[in-house]
C-alpha cells in the first residue's frame, strides 16, 4: 500500500466536488491485484488507520481524478489547427490525407508514442480515441497503451464509401479486421474495443448493418461515431436516407444506439432524438474546442439536461485545438453562455470538471472504474500545482470559495499545472 498526503479533490455525489485540504488518499491492490483507491479523507481522520504507510506528502498540491476524454482522433496529431470552411472541406483536405499515412509502420509507432505521452502530459488517462482505418494503427495506439498501462479505447474507422483512396476500406474485409480486433484487444489489460463507423455518410449501408451485427455479437464492446456535427452534414445524411426521420435515427436503424455508444458532437438534434439517446443509453461525447474552431455550433446544455441523456466532455483532437482538459473545460463554459441560438447558462466549475471526470466516465459506463478517487476506484490521478504560473498564484491564493478556485484553474490552466500524472499499475504502486 502506499499513500499521497495533499489537498484531495473528488465527487462524493455526481457533479459534487469536495475538496479536502489536508487529505491522505491510500491506495493498494484489490482482490485481483488492480490498484485501486483503498480510503480517502482527511489526513487527521485516516493517518492513525494505516500507521505503517510510505506516504509521499506534497504540500500545496491538489491531487484530483485523471480526467477521462470521451472523444479523440490518434491519427490527428498534425491535424489541429488546420483551417478549413467547415467540417467536409477540412475531412477532405486535411484529415484523410493525413490519415492516410497511417498504413505505415514506423509512423504509427512514432505517433502512438507521442500521443501517449501527449494524453499523459495533459493528466488524461483515460480515453476513448478513433484510430485511422488501417487495422496496424489500432494495434500501435492499443499496444502502446498497454506499454504504459493507460485505460484506453479505440476503434479501426470503418469508411468504405465517400472516402479517397489510401483511407477508403472494403467493406466485408473492414468487418472481418474489427472482429479480429476486438478478439485481440477487447477487455485485455485494460484496453476496450470501439466499433468505429466513421459517420453516416462514410458507412455504405452493408457496412453500418455489419457494425450493428457485430455490436449485437459483442454487448460490452463500445460503439462510437459522430452525429449532428455540422448542417451540411445534417443535409448530406437526409439525402442519403430521406424516410429517416432523423440524423440519429439512422444509426438506430442499424442497430447502433445503446449503452456505451458514444456519439460526438450532437449539436443539431432535436428533442425526440434527446429522447432517443436517453431511452438507449447514448452519450454524447460534447466537442467544444472543435465545435468552436470549426464553427459547427453549440451544444445545447439545457436541453439535454431536461431530456436526461448521457454526457461528457472530449478534446475532439484534431477538429479540437488542445490536448488540455482545461480548455476544453473553458470552451465548454464559452458554449454553455452562448445564448443567440439556444438558451445560454452557466456551468459551473463543478459541472464542468465532473464532465471531463466522474461524469464522462459514467456516461463510457466506466462511474466507479474511473473518474473519481472513492473507494475501489482505479487509481489513476493528476498532482495539480495551483500556483503554475504567476497569475494563476495570485488568483488561486485570492480564491474564497472551492468554486472560485476551480474557475481559476479552469480559465487559466494548462499542461503547465499538471505536474504529474499517476497511473495505476496492476502490482508496482
Ligand atoms: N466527422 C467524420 N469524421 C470526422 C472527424 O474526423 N472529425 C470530426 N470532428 N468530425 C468528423
Ligand atoms: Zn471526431
Amino acid at each position: 500500500m502506499k499513500a499521497w498526503r495533499a489537498s484531495l479533490l473528488y465527487f462524493p455525489e455526481p457533479a459534487q466536488a469536495v475538496l479536502e485540504t489536508d487529505g491522505l488518499l491510500v491506495v493498494g491492490p484489490d482482490a485481483s491485484g488492480r490498484q485501486v483507491v483503498q480510503a480517502v479523507g482527511s489526513y487527521s481522520a485516516l493517518a492513525s488507520r494505516f500507521p505503517e504507510l510510505d506516504v509521499t506528502h506534497l504540500p500545496g498540491r491538489i491531487i484530483a481524478p485523471g480526467f477521462v476524454d470521451m472523444h479523440i482522433h490518434y491519427p490527428q496529431l498534425d491535424v489541429i489547427g488546420s483551417p478549413a470552411e467547415g467540417l467536409l472541406p477540412w475531412l477532405e483536405n486535411y484529415t484523410f490525407p493525413h490519415e492516410s499515412r497511417f498504413s505505415d509502420a514506423a509512423h504509427n509507432s512514432e505517433a502512438a508514442t507521442f500521443f501517449v505521452d501527449e494524453l499523459l502530459r495533459h493528466g488524461v488517462t483515460t480515453a476513448l480515441a478513433f484510430a485511422t482505418s488501417h487495422p496496424a494503427s489500432v494495434n500501435a495506439l492499443l499496444g502502446e497503451a498497454q506499454r504504459r498501462s493507460l485505460r484506453l479505447i479505440a476503434g479501426k474507422v470503418l469508411q468504405d464509401q465517400n472516402s479517397p483512396d489510401g483511407v477508403r476500406d472494403e467493406t466485408e474485409q473492414s468487418l472481418r479486421d474489427t472482429e479480429a480486433l476486438i478478439t485481440r484487444w477487447h477487455g485485455v489489460d485494460r484496453l476496450g474495443y470501439a466499433i468505429t463507423p466513421r459517420f453516416v455518410p462514410s458507412c455504405s449501408e452493408a457496412q453500418l448493418r455489419g457494425a450493428g451485427e457485430l455490436a449485437a455479437c459483442y454487448a460490452d464492446v463500445w460503439i462510437q461515431s459522430h452525429v449532428a456535427e455540422n448542417k451540411d452534414e445534417v443535409a448530406w445524411v437526409r439525402k442519403l436516407y430521406p424516410q429517416a426521420r432523423s440524423y440519429l435515427s439512422v444509426y438506430e436503424q442499424f442497430g447502433l444506439l445503446r449503452p456505451r455508444a458514444v456519439y460526438a458532437h450532437c449539436i443539431h438534434i432535436d428533442d425526440e432524438d434527446r429522447a432517443l439517446m436517453r431511452g438507449t443509453g447514448t452519450a454524447a461525447a460534447v466537442s467544444p474546442t472543435s465545435n468552436l474552431f470549426l464553427g459547427s455550433g453549440f451544444f445545447d446544455y439545457q436541453a439535454a439536461d431536461r431530456t436526461g441523456f448521457l454526457y461528457g466532455l472530449a478534446s475532439d483532437v484534431g477538429g479540437g485545438t488542445s490536448f488540455s482538459p482545461f480548455h476544453t473545460m473553458l470552451a465548454a463554459y464559452y458554449v454553455g453562455r452562448e445564448g443567440q441560438t439556444k438558451p445560454g447558462l452557466s456551468l459551473s466549475p463543478q459541472q464542468l470538471w465532473w464532465q471531463h471526470t466522474g461524469g464522462a466516465a459514467r456516461a463510457l459506463g466506466l462511474e466507479g472504474v474511473v473518474g473519481n478517487l472513492l473507494p475501489g476506484c482505479e487509481a489513476d490521478f493528476v498532482v495539480l500545482n495551483p500556483q503554475a504560473t504567476p497569475l494563476l498564484a495570485r488568483k488561486t491564493a485570492q480564491a474564497a470559495s472551492l468554486d472560485e478556485l476551480l474557475f481559476a484553474l479552469i480559465v487559466l490552466g494548462d499542461d503547465r499545472v499538471v505536474e504529474n500524472t499517476v497511473i495505476s499499475q496492476a502490482g508496482t504502486t
